[in-house]
């Protein structure tokens, strides 16, 4: 086993951490602030192939590992995690599920452009009576012969009015349950396709997160996804990846209020010494180191196993679960190490706290997690 990485690993991960110091930083509590997107860096990440990093070249990819997806995500989520999360959906939900599934004339349409980040994707699963309960769709799409009748409202859906290509999942036969859902590509700007007013969050303020309504929209029949009945399995199979994207992005959040409590404890003083001197805080840190090394070790695993086309619904939901609970845990005792100066915006900190708190919720909670780790060491 080495744990080292590569010359190219290494590369991709200072580039990223170029790009987020100097692309990112200035601005980020603006952006939290006025909950407004990153356009300007949404557009350069595309142009440095940050948005379709494991995507090969011949559909307009940068061709690199899932390893080297998980670095970048880490140091971009360290400094921003709203760009983290259109970067995350759009590489491993939207471009990985296209890649694996979608016929050619699919990718050469619409892959091409959203892994050369040209535009961007979204992953709409979520209604709003099926959250974790996703077999429990109320989209609708009725088969017309040549095209899909699709009706229905999608919720909190991540890069909702920025993206201009839609993996949208429905109910085709209620009676066949789970095996009954397709999955559709839609394009913005369809008769009967609104987008909701933008939600506001609690965190990752600078994401685009809205609902989308579907009434009567016709959705070509070359448009579904594989074959009938494939909606439900593309689902899961897509999010098993994407829960390495959000656990990435967890870690990125954890390590990213580390650095700054580090920092902080070595120059604050109090009774007369560094707060860093007090065993109080040391030990805070020491912990925070300890879960954020266990939490890249999860999240490189899992991507390794991916590179090496393993099943990763375990290692996948694995990472996510620990590494959200790592950046929550590892957030809260950022602000306390900063005291009150961790309770505004100026040191970041507050900011990270509630970014991370989404990461115990989207792309399946906690607790669903746990169902999919117990059922699977279960088999
Ligand atoms: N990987 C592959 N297949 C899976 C799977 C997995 N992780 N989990 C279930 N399946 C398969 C099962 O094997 C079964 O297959 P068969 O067709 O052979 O029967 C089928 O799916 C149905 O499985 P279950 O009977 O276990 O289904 P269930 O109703 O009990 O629910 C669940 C399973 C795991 C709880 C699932 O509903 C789930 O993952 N829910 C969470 C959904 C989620 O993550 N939503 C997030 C929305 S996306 C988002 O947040 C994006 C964003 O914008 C950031």
């Amino acid at each position: 086993m080495d744990f080292k990485l590569t010359e190219e690993q290494l590369m991709i991960q200072q580039a990223a951490r170029d790009f987020a110091q100097t692309e990112l930083l200035p601005g980020v509590i603006e952006r939290d602030e006025h909950s407004k997107f990153p356009a300007d860096a949404v557009k350069k990440m595309g142009e440095l192939g940050f948005l379709g990093m494991m995507v090969d070249p011949k559909y307009g990819g940068a061709g690199l590992d899932s390893v080297s997806y998980v670095l970048a995500m880490e140091e971009i989520a360290k400094v921003d995690a709203s760009a983290a999360v259109v970067m995350s959906v759009n590489n491993s939900l939207v471009c990985a599920g296209m890649e694996k599934y979608c016929s050619e004339e699919q990718k050469q349409k619409y892959l091409v452009p959203l892994a050369k980040g040209e535009v961007i994707g979204a992953f709409c699963l979520s209604e709003p009576e099926a959250g974790s309960d996703a077999t429990s769709q109320k989209t609708t799409a009725i088969d017309m012969g040549d095209y899909y009748l699709l009706n229905g409202t999608k919720n909190w859906i991540t890069n909702g009015s920025t993206a201009s290509t839609y993996l949208v999942i429905a109910q085709t036969d209620v009676e066949k349950g789970h095996k009954g859902i397709n999955a559709f590509i839609v394009e913005k700007g369809w008769a009967g396709f609104e987008i909701g007013p933008k939600e506001k969050k609690m965190g990752i303020r600078g994401s685009d997160t809205h609902s989308l309504m579907f009434t009567d929209v016709k959705v070509p029949k070359e448009n579904r996804i594989g074959e009938d009945g494939f909606g439900f399995a593309f689902a899961m199979n897509v999010l098993n990846g994407g829960r390495i994207g959000i656990a990435s992005q967890a870690l990125g959040i954890a390590q990213g209020a580390y650095e700054l409590a580090l920092k902080y404890a070595k120059e604050r003083k109090a009774f007369k010494t560094e707060i860093i001197n007090h065993q109080a805080v040391a030990f805070k840190l020491a912990d925070m180191a300890v879960n954020i090394t266990a939490a890249r070790m999860l999240c490189f695993k899992a991507a390794a196993e991916k590179d090496n086309g393993e099943d990763i619904s375990i290692s996948g939901a694995m990472a996510k679960l620990f590494a959200s609970k790592t950046a929550m845990d590892t957030t809260i005792e950022a602000v306390q190490i900063h005291g009150g100066n961790g309770y505004v915006s100026e040191y970041h900190v507050e900011r990270m706290m509630r970014d991370a708190k989404i990461t115990q919720i989207y792309e399946g909670t906690s607790e669903i997690q746990k169902i999919v780790i117990s059922r699977g060491i279960a088999k």
